[in-house]
């Protein structure tokens, strides 16, 4: 059956469901309400709000600088646009940095005031016992592993992992690792397919690639790349199927210069006076 967050809501068992016969799911990010909305209603059935926001609202170098109420705040924004879609909450740098206990404050946040469905993490064997405490209390857990954006500090030092057997033999033990400590899913950032397919193969629950190639049961890229929205500049992995960007640059200069040649406001913008009452 296929998922579809317009007619129900999303669950971990339609997703495990979907992966186990083999078939595939889309999962995109979202930062606001507008954009959830239209992700809802195109159909998309996961949304993460990922940490990505650090560098496609804020401007910034890295995703280090994410502050965990914004990310809240932005998360509960993207629920009320998208009530039925499997909502993913991105555990920020900030909360990593604070231990188990702050991972565990951060999760309970997504849950209550946001109303994620799962939360992502940037892991690895050093945060195995997070993704524990987070298991044994309730919460769906993504392990993220692969190229983990969290562990650099400039848009320059983001490479792709995994490319030689050793590398991938490892991969392949952390992801079994998380698995066996309690994530119900992997996602697995800029990877080779060979890689995808060995963590595939190694572990029972549904892995997501964002740039990991085919292999995977369910894909990621960042909408504003994929809509083709910011510096022009995407991985090499992300389908860019638009050119939303040049549109909104188009508008804004017309805008502009409507306002310079009079053109805006017409007639049509304007509101009338009421009606003065006649005198009986
Ligand atoms: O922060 C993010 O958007 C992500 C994905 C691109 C996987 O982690």
């Amino acid at each position: 059956m296929k998922l579809d967050p317009r007619r129900d809501k999303i669950t971990l068992a339609d997703l495990q469901a979907c992966a186990a016969g083999g078939r595939r799911f889309a999962m995109l990010t979202a930062y606001d309400f507008a954009m959830a909305s239209q992700a809802q209603a195109a159909g998309v059935p996961v949304l993460l709000v990922g940490d990505s926001l650090g560098s496609v609202l804020l401007g910034q170098e890295s995703t280090r600088g994410v502050p965990l109420d914004l990310i809240v705040t932005l998360a509960e924004a993207v629920r009320r646009g998208a009530p039925q879609v499997y909502l993913v909450g991105d555990m920020p740098y900030v909360a990593m940095q604070g231990g188990r206990d702050s991972i565990l404050a951060a999760a309970r946040r997504f849950r209550d005031e946001a109303r994620c469905d799962a939360v992502k993490l940037e892991t690895g064997r050093a945060d195995a016992d997070s993704v524990a405490a987070l298991h044994a209390d309730g919460f769906t857990v993504i392990a993220h592993l692969g190229l983990c954006p969290q562990q650099v500090e400039t848009r320059a030092e983001l490479r792709a992992q995994a490319r030689d057997a050793e590398a991938i033999r490892i991969l392949v033990a952390d992801c079994s690792e998380m698995v066996a400590r309690g994530a119900d899913m992997i996602l697995l950032e800029a990877v080779p397919n060979e890689a995808a397919s060995a963590v595939v193969a190694a572990v029972d629950v549904p892995v997501i690639g964002c740039g990991a190639g085919p292999a995977c049961h369910g894909h990621v890229v960042v909408t504003h790349d994929m809509l083709g929205i910011g510096d022009g500049r995407p991985p090499r992995f992300v389908p860019v199927l638009a050119s939303v960007g040049r549109d909104i640059e188009a508008a804004m200069a017309t805008y502009v210069e409507q306002i310079g040649d009079g053109t805006y406001p017409g007639p049509e913008h304007v509101y009338g006076m009421r009606k003065a009452a006649t005198p009986s």
